[in-house]
């Protein structure tokens, strides 16, 4: 079996996670880094012993696939792939804009050339929820949230807010769980320690006018032993099904940490491999399973799009003072 070529452009937080993942999967051959940050480039270089460049220009014939990990409104990279034919796996959210969602979409040349890491449709707990779905009758009403501690505050609030960070995973969560659109949205944003905003509630309709309520904020204290406070409530005629998204399975206690931390068991856990495993490895196993065999990825770019779209009515509504937002409105979706 010929190996599946595959970059990285953007190498943080998750570019270093993506490096990790392909550099230990069999049948993939990670070619290159790119991460125009000289300290940082350098010490992936010698941490992976993979090329790490300054730019993805001039090399994208070297690649079948690559994952986008820059920040959220650098998305360049992505459309300079797409425009040259290489399957692109874009960290969410897809876009800050719908308009810019919409350019992306049409700079593939097939559809099947763009995935989003939408990580949480990979995630046991929530692909047990989907599949019981039926068993709770007509659905009556929808509860999801999602918190992180004020870490992610500071490093991500300067960039932009909660609900575009945490949010759209919620967001693409519900569509994909319930199989129902997002079609109106009243929101509110609060402003507690950084420039956009920290704490945001939604009241959403899905398109069979069924309540959705989402609370997404990074206010948990940084003491608190887990840095994710998370959850997903549907009730239906015939039932009820929760899930528990928390950090809750393994603690550590230790004198160095001064404190008990919950260990993430799901996200981006180790693997048996060396490398990290969890719902990230499954979401890029099936982007390198659709390169390899030509077929649709598991997140499409219009599942991305759409999520888009949602977090971008939020905006809006909040922008209103609250008012109903219809999703799409004043954009090209
Ligand atoms: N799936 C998840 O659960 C999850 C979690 C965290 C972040 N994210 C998303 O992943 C993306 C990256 O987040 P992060 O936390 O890794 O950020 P980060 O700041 O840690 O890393 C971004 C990297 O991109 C590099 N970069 C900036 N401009 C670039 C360019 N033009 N070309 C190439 N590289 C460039 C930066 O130097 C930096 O090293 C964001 O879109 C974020 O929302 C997803």
């Amino acid at each position: 079996m010929k190996p599946i070529r595959v970059g990285v452009v953007g190498a943080g937080l998750m570019g270093e996670l993506h490096a990790s993942i392909y550099r230990s999967m069999s049948g993939v051959n990670l070619r290159w880094i790119v991460e125009p940050e000289p300290a940082r480039a350098a010490a992936l270089a010698g941490q992976l012993g993979v090329p790490v460049h300054p730019t993805a220009d001039g090399r994208w014939s070297d690649v079948d696939a690559v994952s986008v990990c820059t920040p959220d409104h650098v998305r360049q990279p992505a459309l300079d792939a797409l425009r040259a034919g290489v399957r692109v796996l874009v960290e969410k959210p897809l876009a800050t804009a719908a308009a810019e969602a919409a350019d992306l979409l049409a700079a593939r040349r097939r559809p099947e050339h763009l995935m989003v890491g939408h990580v949480l449709r990979f995630d046991p707990r929530l692909l047990q929820a989907r599949a019981a779905l039926p068993e709770i009758g007509k659905l009556w009403a929808v509860r999801c949230w999602r918190s992180n501690s004020l870490l992610a505050a500071q490093r991500i609030g300067p960039r932009t807010s909660v609900a575009w960070f945490l949010g759209i995973h919620d967001v693409d969560v519900v569509r994909w769980v319930t199989g129902l659109d997002i079609v109106e949205v009243r929101a509110r944003g609060h402003r507690m320690v950084s420039p956009h905003y920290d704490y945001v509630e939604v009241h959403a309709l899905l398109s069979d006018g069924t309540p959705v309520s989402f609370q997404w904020s990074w206010l948990l204290p940084v003491q608190r032993g887990s840095g994710l406070q998370a959850g997903l409530e549907l009730t239906g005629a015939e039932g009820m099904l929760e899930a528990e998204l928390s950090h809750t399975a393994v603690a550590l206690a230790s004198r160095p940490s001064g404190r008990q931390r919950q260990l993430d068991t799901f996200h981006w856990p180790p693997h048996a491999s060396g490398g990290p495993g969890g719902d990230l490895r499954a979401e890029l196993e099936g982007f390198v399973q659709a390169a390899r065999t030509g077929a649709m990825p598991p997140v499409t770019g219009e599942d991305g799009a759409r999520a888009v779209g949602v977090i971008e009515a939020v905006d809006r509504s909040i922008a209103a003072g609250g008012a109903a937002v219809m999703v799409g409105e004043g954009g090209p979706l």
